[in-house]
């Protein structure tokens, strides 16, 4: 496993679409394996592959529930309801964050890694932290969902600790 560089805001490749994974073999599974490294040396809960600079719909989060780590392989929101406000920030956009209103559940359809198929509904930060993610596999990013984006630097007293995607 390795950590891999992060590409950070204002770089082009994150407004980019990802393409479909098609092989399911070891380059993948290193790259799961890589971005789940990265994304926990980062203390993030979510990386999606663009966020390495690989253009495949290829997403990791944990979000520090009992289930640990999920891997998202083609991954596709096929239900959703409720909704939810909170704070959001993300791994390519250090020091930064916004409120953002996502679903309060949704369900996801994916595939592991081995080419299984399989759906997960998630609630509250895990049904955020999906629809962060999804969104990245389509160059879609959480400021274009914030009404404001606010830095650090303008509250510190508030923003030690952001979860970041
Ligand atoms: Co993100």
């Amino acid at each position: 496993m390795a950590i891999r560089n992060i590409v950070v805001e204002g770089d082009e490749t994150l407004r980019k679409k990802s393409r479909e994974v098609t092989e399911f073999n070891e380059k993948l599974w290193q790259l799961l394996d890589d971005m789940a490294e990265t994304m926990r040396a980062s203390d993030g809960v979510g990386l999606a592959a663009v966020q390495v600079g690989i253009l495949r719909r290829v997403v990791v989060i944990d979000v520090g529930d009992e289930h640990g780590l999920y891997e998202l392989i083609n991954p596709e929101i096929i239900a959703s309801s409720g909704e939810q406000t909170g704070n959001e920030g993300c791994l390519s956009f250090p020091g930064e964050w916004g409120e953002v209103t996502r679903p309060m559940r949704v369900t996801v359809k994916a595939q592991d890694r081995n080419g299984s198929s399989y759906t997960v509904e998630g609630t509250e930060l895990l049904a955020r932290a999906f629809c962060h993610e999804l969104d990245h596999l389509d160059g879609i990013l959480f400021v274009d969902h914030a009404k404001e984006v606010y830095r650090d630097s303008d509250r510190p007293e508030h923003s030690r600790r952001h979860r970041r995607r």
